[in-house]
């Protein structure tokens, strides 16, 4: 009989959703085993409502106890890091949502205690997990699209002040950054995936939309390592929620569908400039195996990273990746200058974005 692990998940706000979207649908592999938060009431009302019957408001528990083969973190930014280099220094399985560390010192240390680890780490990002990024992802890997000319990703959600109303949203020493930080990286990371490694970076953030510390809008040009060329842009206060990645290649055009949590989702526009291309397009997807979205599909992918030894699906060093954009987008509107990346451990910003 095939290995069924058991998690243990600390935080039980996103918390909850790893356990419908990602562990149940796959319980075969997975075993719920435990939940902590420090909130009790959530945490007997999550545990009641899946049946998990160890609760505990102590992440140190879950920790040291031989029987739990991963940790889920899933609280808020500021404690990520902590809790990760605790987890792997136990020897467990990793899973920590986003964003994985509060600087890029922070994720080299990690990056090191994970090579140290006989645990494997996977941050979260669900995103890139959905029919149309998929799509996308095996026609530009095939060579099919050509030379990447140019894209634009646009994350253009809403978020009034109720939901500053929880006391680490909106702080850059809890929150650890805004839009940016929280909300637009999905879609960055999409991006990266996608088209790879960045060039450089150009970038502007501002508070516009709520009276909080971290930016809520933001815009920024990016050279790709590949050559092309990319706009991001961002913003909290939308009458309404899109999120859209726009990619044109030499020869096909991607569009994600609209949807503001779950633009990897298919269909994506996929739009050939010949029938030639379109034919050889039909050919290569026909065969396509299924694949589930968001944390459905990641979970999914991690266990065969479980029980193969293969690296996780998605990486540390996408984590790494993702946080250098962050830094550069913080350190160019700061400095009004072109930010050449990779960011190394002599960048003023190497240890901190934070004002
Ligand atoms: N991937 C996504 O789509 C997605 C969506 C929402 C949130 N997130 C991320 O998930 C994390 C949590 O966000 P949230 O919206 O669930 O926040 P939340 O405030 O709703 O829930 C966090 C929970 O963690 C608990 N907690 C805090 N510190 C703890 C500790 N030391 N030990 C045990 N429990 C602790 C809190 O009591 C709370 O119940 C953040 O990093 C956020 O960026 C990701």
């Amino acid at each position: 009989m095939s290995k069924r692990f058991k998690v243990g998940i600390i935080g039980c706000g996103i918390g909850r959703s790893h356990i419908v979207e990602g562990y149940l649908p796959h319980a075969d592999k997975y075993e719920v085993a435990a939940l902590c938060d420090l909130d009790e009431t959530r945490l007997n009302a999550v545990a009641d409502e899946f049946f998990v019957s160890r609760r505990t408001r102590s992440s140190d528990e879950l920790m040291s106890d031989p029987d739990i083969d991963i940790i889920d973190i899933c609280t808020p930014p500021a404690v990520h890091t902590k809790l990760v280099l605790q987890a792997l220094a136990a020897g467990k399985h990793v899973v920590c949502e986003k964003p994985l560390t509060g600087s890029l010192a922070e994720v080299d240390q990690v990056r090191l205690a994970e090579k140290n680890s006989k645990g494997l780490l996977m941050p979260i990002f669900q995103y890139r997990y959905g029919e149309g990024v998929a799509q996308a992802k095996r026609i530009i890997d095939s060579g099919l699209a050509g030379k990447p000319y140019a894209a634009t990703a646009e994350t253009f959600w809403r978020r009034t002040a109720d939901y500053y109303d929880n006391p680490w949203r909106g702080r850059w020493a809890t929150e650890l950054g805004g839009v940016l930080m929280t909300h637009a990286i999905h879609l960055h990371d999409m991006l990266t995936y996608l088209l790879g490694p960045i060039e450089r970076v150009f970038a502007r953030a501002e508070t516009r939309v709520n009276a909080i510390e971290v930016e809520d809008c933001v815009s920024a040009s990016l050279l790709m390592q590949n050559g092309a060329l990319a706009s991001l842009t961002a913003t909290l206060g939308a009458a309404e929620e899109i999120s859209r990645l726009h990619i044109a290649f030499e020869h096909v055009t991607f569009e994600s569908n609209h949807e503001a949590y779950s633009p990897g989702d298919g269909p994506w526009r996929i739009v050939p400039v010949s029938d030639e291309v379109r034919q050889a397009i039909d050919a290569l997807l026909a065969d396509s195996p299924p694949v589930g979205r968001r944390f459905n599909g990641q979970m999914e992918a991690f266990y065969g990273a479980l029980v193969s030894g293969a690296a996780p699906p998605v990486t540390s060093e996408d984590a790494r990746r993702s946080l250098e954009l962050v830094t550069a987008i913080y350190h160019s509107n700061d400095t009004h200058s072109d930010v050449v990346l990779p960011i190394a451990e002599d960048h003023p910003k190497y240890h901190s974005w934070r004002p």
